[in-house]
């Protein structure tokens, strides 16, 4: 069975203090992790953070990144430049920068492929709204949005990692439940085993308020590879519940 990954999304949240004392609370509590751990930090404390976590089994992540190789893009950062500072994993169309930020499926989809490119493994975001589920159309959303991924994509299709997050359940407290989540995660790999035949080396996770007290359901189902985890990231002893919860 593959390792799970535990990614933690702290969001517009931080500061050199706060980062410092959260990761280091959480390396205190980790023994031998079964599973992989990533956090996914904002751009500026990535050097910071990059220190925080050398030697140790917890990898760096981006929230974003630019669509582009480099150039007169103002205020963007490339994945070349994520990876000069140690970033293995990157989030791509999380549903607040859709939301936010207007990104497309198609933008998502040139963002993995940048990742790719540059050697680090994208994340890539689906979810359906309430709105999209209540007129159950949560299937069709989320088809089409991984849809785009594959498209760009290719071959290079195995090397991505996909995060269910429905939008509703983001920030909410109020989670998928296991079966919801897993009949979601099935139609996905389905949709990955239609275009690779190593679809089950693509870790899916759940993400939308996960926290200590639902992991181990959630995490129990079959096409649940791992975890997306906001708010509970950013407290050490949820965040290491969740965890170990994953072995
Ligand atoms: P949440 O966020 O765990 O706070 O719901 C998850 C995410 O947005 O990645």
């Amino acid at each position: 069975m593959k390792k799970k990954l535990i990614a933690g999304n702290w969001k517009m949240n931080g500061s050199l203090e706060a980062n410092a004392s959260l990761v280091r609370s959480i390396q205190g509590g980790l023994d031998a992790a079964q599973c992989h751990i990533a956090i996914c930090v904002p751009t500026p404390y990535l050097a910071q953070v990059k220190d925080l976590i050398a030697g140790g089994n917890i990898e760096l992540a981006s929230q974003d990144v630019s669509a582009h190789a480099y150039g007169a893009y103002t205020g963007e950062v490339s994945a070349q430049m994520l990876r000069e500072f140690g970033v293995r994993y990157s989030l791509v169309g999380h549903s607040e920068r859709r939301q936010y930020h207007g990104e497309t499926d198609a933008t998502v989809a040139i963002k993995a492929q940048c990742a790719l490119a540059a050697g680090i493994t994208p994340i890539v975001c689906v979810g359906e709204t309430l709105e999209e589920r209540e007129s159950g159309r949560t299937e069709d959303v989320v088809r089409r949005q991984l849809a785009a991924v594959i498209h760009a994509n290719g071959h290079c299709i195995s090397e991505i990692v996909v995060a269910y997050e429905p939008v509703w359940a983001i920030g909410t407290g109020r989670t998928a439940t296991p079966e919801q989540a897993q009949q979601v995660h099935a139609v996905l790999r389905a949709q990955l085993q239609a275009a690779t035949v190593h679809a089950e080396r693509v870790s899916i996770l759940y993400g939308g308020s996960m926290n200590a007290a639902n992991a181990e359901q959630l995490l129990a189902q079959v096409d649940i590879d791992g975890g997306l985890v906001g708010g509970a990231s950013l407290k050490a002893q949820d965040f290491l519940a969740i965890i170990h919860a994953a072995r």
